[in-house]
């Protein structure tokens, strides 16, 4: 049996926090999303592949940041070109900066659908706008969605103090099933403005799943068949399942697409890229700006990031490594015999429990990820994982040994 982790600090912490901020931290680090009086709360450092709590603990970081962590923290050669920027140039400007070009060229350069690009901060920001651009495209009115896009009205899970029409227009379909989605735009014909979906299915709480065979190209003949853009939110894929996203790998191309995350390996910029036509509707039918969207700290570090990861061939390590790992794993969820799913392979790898009438997989899974906390694997029982560059693949290897461990553990607590 591992030891209770020494957490005094972040409990300080967080209780101070308490005082502080409305329940210490923001939603999804909240202590209830991990396992309360097991997790750490507050975390002190990350160097590579790992993080330091704030009582000195060292994990090995699968949880990346929830994504933006391609390579791994404090990233010498990112971090130096983002000081060169701040040194010698300076980045928040009452006019724009040459890199805004430069950086739009890149991605137009990888990303299938991109022939111009929007640049922004946050995952909310990009999905938001893309939503605009497709209503002031289509002079139509709704949005049907798949997968999580944020924290915005029109699509935030919690409703409390939202009010329902900036939602009543947003509808809601399963990953996978097309069925739905047709049976949704015949539902509201001439209504849909978009479908924005995410490539792979990454429900919150729920396995991973990749699309069956011809669903992407069915959502895009279904979203040209009734008029409508066909959005990819690729916030958590793209800059990881390949340079061009999930799009490049599947071979699908839609009309808009939507990037953050691991764009610039944890500096905060998004995007929405997507067909000349319906890009240029934000020349003047629509309206984008905000104070820091422009800000050129973030656009250093991701064209920074985008050399390294091609330089070093990063994409393939990461997926080469994840599939070692994942193998490894899957042998492990067997022979445990309980009822797990392994999920993810090779960039999002996520450990769920099959539910039961009792309710006793919960059980399992704070066992589970309990012990694992214990052993220094930081994963999360609601959220899949990543496999980023710096893990290595002794670091992996300890994650997969720790992960059987523990599952060996909660199998005898059961
Ligand atoms: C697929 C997807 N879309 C959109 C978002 C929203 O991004 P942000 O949290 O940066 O606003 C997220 C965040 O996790 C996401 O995973």
């Amino acid at each position: 049996m591992a030891e209770h982790l020494k957490l005094d600090n972040s409990e300080r912490l967080y209780k101070e926090a308490q005082e502080l901020i409305p329940g210490g931290m923001m939603g999804i680090r909240r202590p209830y999303n991990f396992v309360p009086g097991e997790y750490p709360i507050f975390f002190d450092s990350a160097k590579g592949g790992k993080v330091t709590d704030a009582d000195g603990n060292e994990y090995l970081d699968m949880l990346c940041a929830y994504g933006p962590i391609i390579i791994g923290h404090r990233e010498r050669e990112i971090d130096a070109a983002v000081i060169k920027q701040i040194k010698e140039k300076g980045f928040c400007m009452s006019i724009v900066q040459e890199v805004q070009n430069t950086l739009a060229k890149k991605v137009i350069s990888l990303v299938p659908s991109a022939e111009k690009v929007v640049f922004t901060k946050t995952g909310s920001d990009s999905t938001t706008l893309a939503t605009r651009i497709a209503r002031a495209f289509t002079n139509k009115p709704k949005i049907i969605r798949c997968g999580y896009h944020g924290w915005a009205d029109w699509c935030v899970e919690g409703k409390g103090g939202v009010l329902p029409k900036t939602y009543e227009d947003t509808l809601e379909f399963e990953y996978n099933d097309l069925q739905q989605l047709e049976d949704l735009l015949k539902a509201n014909p001439g209504q849909v403005a978009g479908i924005i979906v995410t490539p792979i299915g990454h429900p919150n709480a729920h396995e991973v799943q990749m699309p069956k065979p011809g669903f992407l190209e069915g959502a895009k003949k279904l979203a040209e068949a009734h008029g409508t853009v066909l959005i990819f939110d690729e916030i958590r894929t793209g800059f990881r399942v390949s340079m061009g996203g999930a799009q490049k790998l599947f071979g699908v191309t839609p009309h808009m697409s939507v990037f953050g995350k691991a764009m610039a390996n944890g500096y905060e910029i998004s995007m929405v890229a997507g067909r000349k036509d319906i890009m240029d509707v934000l020349i003047s039918k629509a309206f984008v700006s905000s104070t820091y969207f422009n800000n050129t700290l973030p656009m250093v570090a991701a064209l920074k990031t985008m050399e390294i990861l091609e330089r070093d061939n990063m994409l393939d390590v990461i997926a080469k490594r994840g599939h070692a790992f994942c193998k490894k794993v899957r042998k492990h969820v067997k022979a445990s015999g309980l009822a797990v799913q392994f999920t993810g392979e090779p960039w999002m790898p996520y450990i769920t429990f099959d539910k039961d009438e009792t309710g006793a997989y919960k059980k399992t899974r704070v066992n589970f990820y309990t012990q694992l906390i214990r052993r220094k694997v930081f994963l999360q029982p609601y959220h899949h994982g990543y496999v980023a560059y710096r893990h290595s693949v002794k670091d992996l290897n300890y994650a997969a040994d720790m992960i059987a461990e523990s599952l060996e553990e909660a199998k005898k607590a059961a």
